[in-house]
Formats: C-alpha cells, sequence, structure tokens
C-alpha cells in the first residue's frame, strides 16, 4: 500500500508514469470508465475548496468509483473523536482517504492508523498533488522537463514546498524568489536540494526580484495562505516587488505562467498576466482533475 503524504514517497520513474497516465486519460477518458468501479473514498476537508474538492469528486465518478465528502470546516478532525478511531472507522467501508489538512500530522496519523491509502489534498506543509498538475501542465506546454528553469514569486508555502520536492524529482531547476525569512521550508529544501542533486536539477532560493531573467516558466501563489487572517493589504509593501506583472514576464523570457489559484488579482498577479496569451492558470486547473484519476488509480 502507498500513499501521498509529501511527494517524496515516489521515484522518478513513478512520477513520470503518474504524468503520462494522466495525459492518457486527458486524451481518452473513455478507457478508464471503470478503471476503479466499485471503489470509494473518504474526501475529508477541514479547509475551504474549489478546485481539489471537485476534481477528486469528479475523479471517483470518472473512474467508475464514488467519493464521499465530509465536510469538517466547522470540526477539525480528532475533536469529536481521535483521529485514530476516525481512520479506523473509515478504512471498514472506504479504499481510499483524501485529506485537505491544517496539519500534516493529522494526515501522518490517518495513514497510520488506517489501512488504506492517504491523499494529501494540502496540509500546512505540502500540496503534493497540486505540484504534479502544476509540472503536467508545464510537460504539456514545454514538451519537457527535464532542467526546465522555473521561478516561483511570492511566500514560501506548502505550494512552494512541493515545487521543489516534485521538480527536484522530474528534474527541474527552481528557484524560490522570496522575501528573505519567508523562503520555503529549510528541512524540505535541504532534502529536496539532495534529490535535485541525483537528478541533474538544482534549486536555489534568491530574494532578489532583479535577478528573475533567462527562465521558462514563472509560478506565483497567494501572498497570505489559507486559514491566515492576515489582511493582504498589510503584506502588500513586503511582497509587491515580487509580484508578477507584464514587466517581469517580459524580463524573464518566461513561455509560460502559472498560479496554483485561487488568485488574488493584482496583487501576487495582475490581470493583465492572467488574462494574457502566457497565462495557462486555467489549464493547470483542468489538469488536478487527470492527475487526481491517475494517482487513485495508481494508489486504490
Ligand atoms: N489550488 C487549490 O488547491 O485550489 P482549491 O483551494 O480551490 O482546492
Amino acid at each position: 500500500m502507498r500513499h501521498l503524504l509529501t511527494g517524496f514517497e515516489f521515484s522518478q520513474d513513478e512520477y513520470l508514469e503518474i504524468l503520462e497516465t494522466a495525459a492518457a486519460m486527458k486524451a481518452e477518458p473513455h478507457k478508464y470508465t471503470e478503471a476503479i468501479k466499485g471503489k470509494s473514498g473518504a474526501i475529508m476537508f477541514e479547509k475551504p475548496s474549489l478546485r481539489t474538492r471537485t476534481t477528486f469528486e469528479l475523479a471517483f465518478y470518472r473512474l467508475g468509483g464514488h467519493g464521499v465528502y465530509l465536510d469538517l470546516q466547522n470540526g477539525e478532525l480528532g475533536k469529536r473523536e481521535t483521529i485514530a478511531d476516525y481512520a479506523r472507522n473509515l478504512c471498514r467501508w472506504v479504499d481510499c482517504l483524501v485529506g485537505r489538512v491544517y496539519s500534516q500530522k493529522t494526515l501522518e496519523e490517518l495513514a497510520a492508523y488506517g489501512s488504506v491509502p492517504v491523499i494529501n489534498a494540502l496540509s500546512d506543509l505540502y500540496h503534493p498533488a497540486q505540484a504534479m498538475a502544476d509540472y503536467l501542465t508545464v510537460k504539456e506546454h514545454l514538451g519537457k522537463l527535464q532542467n526546465v528553469k522555473l521561478a516561483y514569486l511570492g511566500d514560501g508555502n506548502n505550494v512552494t514546498n512541493s515545487l521543489c520536492v516534485a521538480g527536484a524529482i522530474l528534474g527541474v531547476d527552481v528557484t524560490c524568489f522570496c522575501p528573505q525569512g519567508s523562503g520555503p521550508d529549510v528541512q524540505i529544501f535541504t532534502q529536496a536540494s539532495e534529490l535535485a542533486r541525483q537528478h541533474g536539477c538544482k534549486l536555489c532560493v534568491d530574494s532578489d526580484p532583479s535577478h528573475v531573467r533567462n527562465f521558462d516558466v514563472l509560478y506565483t501563489d497567494t501572498w497570505v495562505s489559507m486559514g491566515d487572517n492576515t489582511p493582504l493589504e498589510s503584506v502588500k509593501k513586503k511582497y509587491m516587488p515580487y509580484q508578477v506583472n507584464q514587466q517581469l514576464v517580459d524580463a524573464s523570457g518566461a513561455q509560460i505562467v502559472l498560479h496554483c489559484l485561487p488568485a488574488h488579482r493584482n496583487y501576487e498577479i495582475t490581470d493583465e498576466v492572467m488574462d494574457g496569451s502566457k497565462s495557462v492558470v486555467f489549464d493547470e486547473a483542468e489538469n488536478r482533475l487527470h492527475i487526481h484519476m491517475s494517482l487513485l488509480s495508481k494508489l486504490i
């Protein structure tokens, strides 16, 4: 049994297989309508979602399975009964647990006490399925991943961490342009950097956005993560130098611009870029579905 808790679980070959299966499912969805026939999963969300919830529910349905949505936004896991008991119950009924949680520890506990695969649908530290959809999108548009140069701009968060992990495994050169002290998680970055070395690519952190030159891909995300109630206005001064605007896109040389969404238009990304010819943000959102189908078929 395999889990997707951090993204470190899979080899490069397995990542490539997940991406290739997703592409095949996207091209010929009718071939996979019984891939997990009769199987089911619990989709447990402690936080809001548009893309992840919709695409996981649809992924179960399109593969012939069934996803049961458990809304935990008003009752964090572990409050009504222990997480261990919660997992032991669910595993008597379903074949997979998909969790969006405040704490990575919650997912680890579900995996420890449950008996079915657990998929991370976002935690405080990682968003691994998002990163897989992101790199599928990059591969679709640029035709390759090895030594593609991706610049991430903004706050170093769970998305940044997962872009580093998956990028390191897939051979992508990832540079995180973040204000000093707001970069990716140091432990995750260090572990991912060792993988990058093994796969012939590199990870970097840089706080100077004037160095965003000669990149293939630009990527940004919200300056304030979900669940953090800091007003965007209050961090504007800190992050505005990292805004993905037309001037930065032109200077960077990038061919495509990604954003995992939801976007705060004219904060981390301008309308002009988001709606411009280099934006692939809705391809990226669509690919969440195909990656989730691929993951469910592999793990269940
Ligand atoms: N990118 C992402 O995870 O979107 P949702 O929060 O809408 O699921």
